[in-house]
């Protein structure tokens, strides 16, 4: 199949545009390099496509002329957090810039699905949830607690809207904490588990909140892959959690680092500077189980294993 990817030189987009082409597709991606790098897609075989700006869909337009319809587009662009990549939480404060390149550039993409009889899957986050209780179901009201999770909100009322206009179903999918190779790119928006393994790996002692026993679920890069490969399957219209369906402690995620790394480092606490952060998160993954036969196929160790067997945790 013919297939798009937006936000292809980012982390999940990178490694997406990845299998598909492994797969035999042809893949084309686009992207502003906003927060993206070309090292993501130096093993891409396939087009890459360059926005000037979320404004510019000249490229996709253009590529449609030339070499017909996609038939899937992935669009997994967005500004992907409030923390900026500098560390400061200075890009919560651009209300405009969010809603402007993460909603207004979605509606564009819906149009060029409806026009184009595109299949759309594409991301939206376990931000959506706020302060609700684990383990989040997709039933459960919105509290987005800052403008990304804001900004996903107004996406999924979207991704509702166009449903009906669309000739195939939309999917979106909730992700929860992404890691895995391909994220050294993200700095201060990489997983804790990258994050930390980079301290570990030249003896620093890892820094968690006080007391390190915040809970995320965690899921390995692969499964959300895969779920991505079910969600284009999909034969109905939805809104899906994808995460690992369970959760763990960055005290866990300490030791396991610890013992995959051959490190005896204890952690380094300190008071948590955001207000916002969620205590716990951990996807009710039943839904996605029910309806695109996903289940996750890597717990904390075995992601962990797996990202040290790719030679690029904490690298
Ligand atoms: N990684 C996670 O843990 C996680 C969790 C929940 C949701 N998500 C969502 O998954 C998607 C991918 O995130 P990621 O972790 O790969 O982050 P990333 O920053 O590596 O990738 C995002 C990509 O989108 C590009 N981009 C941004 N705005 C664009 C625009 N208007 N047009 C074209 N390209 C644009 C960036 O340059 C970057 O390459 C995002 O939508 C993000 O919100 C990620």
């Amino acid at each position: 199949m013919r297939i798009l990817i937006t936000g292809g030189a980012g982390f999940i987009g990178s490694n997406l545009a990845i299998r598909l082409a492994q797969l035999g597709h042809a893949v084309t991606t686009a992207d502003t390099f906003l927060s993206g790098h070309w090292h993501t897609l130096c093993h891409f075989e396939g087009d890459v496509l360059t926005l000037h700006d979320r404004t510019d869909l000249a490229p996709i337009y253009e590529s449609v002329k030339r070499y017909g319809p996609f038939e899937v587009i992935f669009h997994q662009a967005a500004i992907t957090g409030v923390i900026a990549s500098d560390g400061t939480a200075r890009a919560g404060e651009d209300v405009h810039g969010f809603l402007r390149n993460n909603v207004e550039q979605f509606r564009s993409i819906l149009d060029l699905a409806v026009e184009t009889s595109a299949r759309v899957v594409w991301a939206s986050s376990c931000s959506v949830y706020g302060r609700n209780p684990p383990p989040m179901r997709e039933d459960q009201p919105y509290d987005p607690l800052n403008i990304y999770a804001f900004s996903k909100v107004q996406k999924e009322r979207l991704s509702r809207l166009y449903a009906t206009r669309l000739k195939h179903p939309i999917v979106g999918l909730r992700y929860s904490n992404v890691y895995g190779p391909g994220e050294a790119h993200k700095g201060k928006l990489a997983s804790m588990i990258h994050q930390l393994a980079r301290q570990m790996l030249v003896g620093k002692r890892p820094r968690i909140f006080r007391a390190g026993e915040q809970r995320r679920d965690f899921v390995y890069i692969d499964d959300v892959v895969e779920l991505n490969l079910r969600a284009m399957q999909a034969t109905k219209s939805g809104i899906y959690n994808g995460g690992a369906g369970a959760s763990w402690s960055f005290n866990e995620v300490v030791a396991e680092l610890n013992r995959v790394l051959g490190t005896h480092l204890e952690p380094d606490y300190f008071e948590n500077p955001y207000g916002f952060t969620q205590d716990w998160t951990e996807c009710d993954m039943s839904r996605a189980r029910a309806d695109l036969g996903f289940v996750p196929a890597f717990d904390l160790r075995r992601g962990i294993e797996a990202y040290q067997a790719s030679g690029k945790l904490g690298v």
